[in-house]
């Protein structure tokens, strides 16, 4: 139990790490709260125009998961559950931007990856085929986290199932402005500057 609270914390501190604001403001790709979404994630990054840079924030709010799972592994499973937990709630949730986080899709990925990268492949061919049909970032993402959580259970990984689905829930709660955009048809596509 003593693992998994410091996990808990450690994976926290990490993910709140905003490398979308970070980055930004390190190339000077101006004020990400004021474009697009202003969101703090490589969706709104790339409506900078900037491709490297999303790339880059999508690796690093990425990894700032699958690394601490990495280390906490070694404590075991629940351990490693925490670390991703975490880094999750921390991109979600950061203390140092007033808890006002991302919407968690890069950090769900490095969830997978870190946790039980079986999940990559599955997110990976669900975002890509309805992002490359839609192209709505969002309707992709919501689909892939709607999925990977079900494969798990398929597959008998119980634990990766019930993380998965807690993050799942989390990431639809703060994708709702989007499911409205979706419905209302007002959704700005992946590379739009709206
Ligand atoms: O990765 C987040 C994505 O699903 C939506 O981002 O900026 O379009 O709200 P955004």
């Amino acid at each position: 139990p003593t693992a998994v609270i410091v996990f808990l914390i450690l994976g926290y501190l990490c993910g709140t790490i905003a490398f979308g604001l970070i980055l930004t403001k390190l190339f000077g790709l101006g004020d990400l709260r004021s474009i697009g979404s202003g969101n703090i994630g490589a969706t709104n990054v790339l409506r900078t125009g900037n491709k490297k840079v999303a790339a880059m924030t999508l690796l690093g709010d990425l990894l700032k998961a699958t690394v601490p799972i990495w280390v906490a592994w070694k404590w075991g499973a629940p351990a490693a559950a925490a670390a991703g937990f975490g880094a999750f709630l921390g991109h979600l949730f950061p203390i140092w931007l007033g808890f006002k986080g991302g919407k968690g899709v890069a950090t769900y990925i490095g969830v997978l990856l870190g946790f039980a990268p079986i999940g990559v492949l599955v997110f990976a061919a669900a975002w890509l085929g309805m992002a490359k049909i839609f192209r709505y970032s969002s309707l992709a993402a919501l689909t892939a986290t709607l999925l990977v959580p079900m494969v798990y259970l398929i597959i008998g990984n119980s634990m990766a199932a019930a993380l998965t689905t807690v993050l799942t829930v989390l990431v639809y709660l703060k994708h709702i402005p989007n499911i409205r955009r979706l419905l209302a048809g007002t959704e700005s596509r992946i590379g739009s500057k709206g």
